[in-house]
């Protein structure tokens, strides 16, 4: 009994020694360049526009969901299959998004709204900072 208490008390040590060593690097390191928020605004389907500051490498689906934004249905939990989280970036932002992927744009060509230049899958879209500023215009339906 003694030494398993001696091994967790070691386990505990080291995942402490751990994260001594990682934090510092999360917080300043290479991570450091990135910012706390970026400033992004849905415009929803009632026409009002919602300020909601976003944590980088979230996607714009999470944050949608998280902050009850109507309209991003988002059936499929974000695995690119199902084409509910239908959105319109800014024209603005959209050359700052990586272009989508095979299987996002084959999606997009079933979206239930019209299907624009600037259409994305909010799933797809993940957060950053240069995406400081972006507008998400909700369609007007997913099915
Ligand atoms: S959540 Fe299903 S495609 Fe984005």
């Amino acid at each position: 009994m003694l030494a398993r208490n001696e091994k967790t008390m070691q386990a505990r040590f080291e995942v402490e020694t751990i994260k001594q060593d990682v934090v510092p690097l999360l917080s300043g390191g290479p991570f450091a360049e990135f910012p706390n928020m970026a400033e992004l605004f849905f415009r929803q389907r009632d026409g009002s526009v919602k300020k909601i500051d976003a944590k980088p490498g979230v996607s714009v689906m999470q944050l949608a969901i998280q902050e009850n934004i109507r309209g991003i249905d988002a059936e499929c939990g974000g695995a690119c299959a199902c084409a509910t989280c239908h959105v319109y970036i800014d024209e603005a932002h959209i050359p700052l998004l990586p272009a989508p992927a095979d299987d996002e744009a084959e999606m997009l060509d079933g979206v239930a709204a019209e299907r624009r230049e600037t259409s994305r899958l909010a799933c797809q879209v993940i957060v950053s900072d240069a995406l400081d500023g972006m507008v998400i215009e909700v369609p007007e339906r997913q099915f």
